[in-house]
């Protein structure tokens, strides 16, 4: 009974909460005028930083005109209680929501996402968030504009450094865990913030990784492999949807009737607010699908678009559109509702100050335990990818040549989209190291020798190369073991950074050569944001880790590995390529009517480069060693209804305890439509102490064998499946089932 009547309890006292909330939404739309509703669907950038192609002068003044209800580049408790002033002074006093690009932390920086990923922890991926929301709040904000969820297989995109890779299932989970992260159970609450799942829809699927462009596919395609990610945060309860910039079936997603409106809001019962990304609705234009801005305006919010981000196109055309009879009030009065639902749920309307609290940011912003929290995260973003002779882990006190343009450089440690992250407090691995070793330490080169690219990337020259690579010679040949900080720098990837050589830049290889040269063993530290073509580095270097952008305490992250204070657990969510000439290439690929063999010139393959990657997803090492026994399924032939049990028996076969990420794949041979090679429908990630084994079960369902089929129905169908079980997406053990 006392169950019951709680439910009860817990369910009036929504209601009435949500009846509440409506009411007053109702009573304040009847007082606006057409004027204070249009500025609700208008957000401007602040001064404060700049994350697009242009901004405007006097946002100020449009806010104290009432013109403007939303910011975003604008932070701090001091900076946003300025702003909220002014918008206090409007005549209905309806408060600013304010946004920021919270990607991987606010001000204590996290791993980039495609880094996080490698952890493999939804726990900590959720925990990275709330932190960061914990900071982001204190700090004024209500908003971020995170979590990006876009599938990609192509790495010569550089936001595939802002999303968690090529996997479809991996990306659903990450997209519940960042969401929840931020948003919390109670957005009332003054430490969580609306979180906005982007960039709906498919921008990672741009053609030949080139930022902005044409992207095509089937619908099934987008279903199947695209979509799932962003419903995910849907269901997850996301407040906010950012559309993209690319066009969807031939119409661009702003302005995407069947996208934003029959599938986000009918099909997948979506009732947040929809934001444009940056001048979208404007970008109709040269897309080619609008004559001018009146028209381009039209059909984004008949799309469903409902906040206009820096176009000034809903401020400059909307009241022309309904004295037009283009567009209705009521059509007006759904997007308004929609935004000021979201002030509402913030707590906004009774405070529109509960976020400026200057006594919050000193106590939660970079405090001990988030800095703590970094450092973990980014140990266990940290992938092994290779270890030759057990090089690593050095031995403490060892006598190290630090070398390379990414060994010292602070701003590169907080990668792209750090936003508010303080590179000044960023630790490098050269200010770790060298409390921990016996160091000496040489740049050796530039992140690059192509003045041209240094120039775009704001980067000063710092010397002549040829001096400079003789110095980190010199202490190479001086010292026991040699370590090289090569990679990107933030700004090769991330947004319009695309690269049509996803290599090494060619002066960092030459340094490499000259060191390996200099005949000292060499541990190569890689920082980057997307996945490097690395065929000769694997080659020749005997130890490479793959670190990504750590954050505020890579350096520290990177020694713990690097002396065996941590041992590496990391694996990688996107493929990394031989060569571009791959791409796209990624795990779950279809089979094809000729796949691979070797013996039969008349099957799918290359002339000069192997169909396999480089390094599969799924991949990484450890310092120990784990053995994989006894794969057993409980039944061979399962029914609709039934779990079937998959049992394996994994070992910690090696000297040193470690972490492992068991993961689970299936395959459906046969279909209506068919099906990929292997997808990713499960993982555990354990400790086993050295020699320890542990049976690791998986319970599969009809819910993981599920697809759309020939009628776009998303169902399971009878027949042969395998399932594999391993420690990538390569090396697994497999067994046979049948769905009856
Ligand atoms: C940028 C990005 C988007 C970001 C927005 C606001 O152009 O595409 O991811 O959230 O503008 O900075």
């Amino acid at each position: 009974m006392k169950k019951i009547a709680c439910f009860i309890l817990l369910f009036s006292s929504a209601t009435t909460a949500g009846a509440q909330q409506n009411t007053f939404i109702r009573n304040l739309l009847q007082r606006m005028t057409l004027d204070e509703k249009i500025g609700q669907l208008n957000l401007l950038t602040s001064d404060m930083d700049v994350t697009g192609p242009f901004m405007k002068e006097n946002y100020k003044q449009d806010i104290l005109s009432g013109a403007c209800g939303a910011i975003f580049n604008a932070y701090t408790p001091q900076y946003t209680r300025q702003l909220q002033n002014m918008a206090m002074q409007t005549r209905l006093k309806i408060p600013l929501l304010f946004g920021y690009d919270v990607i991987h932390g606010h001000k204590t920086i996290f791993p980039i996402p495609l880094g996080e990923a490698c952890t493999w922890d939804m726990a900590l991926m959720e925990k990275s968030a709330r932190i960061a929301a914990e900071e982001a709040s204190a700090d004024g904000l209500h908003w971020t504009f995170s979590p990006m969820v876009d599938i990609a297989r192509d790495p010569r995109w550089g936001r595939v450094a802002e999303g968690v890779g090529e996997d479809t299932w991996y990306g659903m989970q990450a997209a519940k865990a960042k969401v929840k992260g931020y948003q919390g159970s109670d957005l009332a609450a003054n430490n969580t913030i609306l979180a906005c799942v982007k960039h709906f829809a498919l921008y990672g699927a741009a053609e030949a990784g080139r930022d902005y462009n044409t992207v095509d596919m089937s619908r099934r395609q987008m279903y199947q492999f695209y979509l799932p990610p962003y419903k995910a945060a849907i269901e997850a309860g996301v407040a906010t949807v950012m559309t993209s910039f690319n066009e969807v079936d031939g119409i661009p997603a702003t302005g995407n009737y069947w996208l934003l409106s029959e599938l986000l809001r009918k099909e997948w019962g979506f009732r947040g607010f929809v934001v444009t990304d940056y001048t979208s609705i404007n970008e109709m234009i040269p897309h080619g699908i609008v004559k001018n801005e009146y028209e381009a305006g039209e059909l984004a919010l008949k799309a469903g678009v409902d906040m206009d981000m820096q176009g000034g196109i809903y401020a400059g055309q909307l009241k022309k559109l309904v004295q037009n009879k283009k567009i209705s009030m009521q059509e007006i009065d759904r997007a308004v509702t929609r935004v000021l639902e979201a002030k509402y749920k913030l707590g906004l309307f009774s405070d529109p100050y509960r976020y400026c609290d200057s006594q919050r940011a000193a106590a939660q912003i970079m405090s001990p335990a988030h800095l703590q929290a970094a450092r973990e995260i980014a140990q266990r973003s940290i992938v092994l990818l290779k270890n030759s002779n057990n090089l690593l882990p050095l031995k403490k006190g060892a006598h190290v040549a630090l070398i390379g343009p990414l060994a010292d450089s602070k701003k590169d440690m907080i990668g792209n989209w750090s936003a508010a992250g303080d590179h000044k407090k960023a630790v490098t691995l050269r200010e770790a190291l060298q409390e921990r070793v016996n160091l000496a330490y040489a740049q050796g080169a530039n992140i690059t020798g192509d003045t041209g690219l240094l120039k775009k990337l704001n980067i000063t020259d710092t010397g002549r190369t040829d001096e400079m690579l003789q110095a980190a010679v010199e202490i190479a040949r001086k010292a026991e073991v040699v370590v090289l900080a090569l990679g990107e720098s933030q700004g090769m990837s991330g947004e319009a950074a695309s690269r049509s050589d996803i290599g090494l830049p060619a002066n960092q290889r030459r340094l490499l050569e000259a060191i390996l040269g200099a005949g000292k063993p060499v541990v190569l530290v890689l920082m980057n944001g997307r996945p490097l073509t690395l065929e000769w580095e694997n080659a020749h270097v005997p130890a490479i880790l793959e670190t990504w952008f750590l954050g505020t305490q890579a350096g520290h992250a990177i020694a713990d590995v690097l002396l065996g204070d941590y041992n590496p657990s990391g694996k990688i969510t996107m493929t990394f390529p031989r060569n571009v000439g791959q791409v796209p290439i990624y795990y779950n690929h279809k089979n094809t009517g000729r796949p691979l063999d070797p013996n039969n010139k008349y099957t799918s393959k290359y002339l000069d480069v192997s169909n396999e990657p480089l390094y599969p997803f799924g991949y990484g090492l450890s310092y120990t060693t784990f053995a994989y026994d006894n794969l057993r399924l409980d039944k061979n032939s399962m029914r609709l209804r039934d779990k079937l049990r998959v049992s394996v028996t994994v070992t910690n076969s090696g000297a040193l305890d470690g972490e492992e990420v068991v993961q689970l794949y299936i395959q459906d041979v046969t279909a209506s439509v068919n099906r990929p090679v292997k997808e990713l429908k499960g993982f555990q990630k354990i400790m086993l102490r050295k020699g320890e084994s542990r049976e690791v079960v998986f319970n599969i369902t009809a819910e993981d064998l599920k697809f759309y089929d020939r009628n776009m129905q998303y169902t399971a169908e009878p027949g042969a499946f395998k399932v594999f079980v391993g420690t990538n997406s390569r090396d697994v053990a497999e067994a046979v089932f049948e769905l009856q």
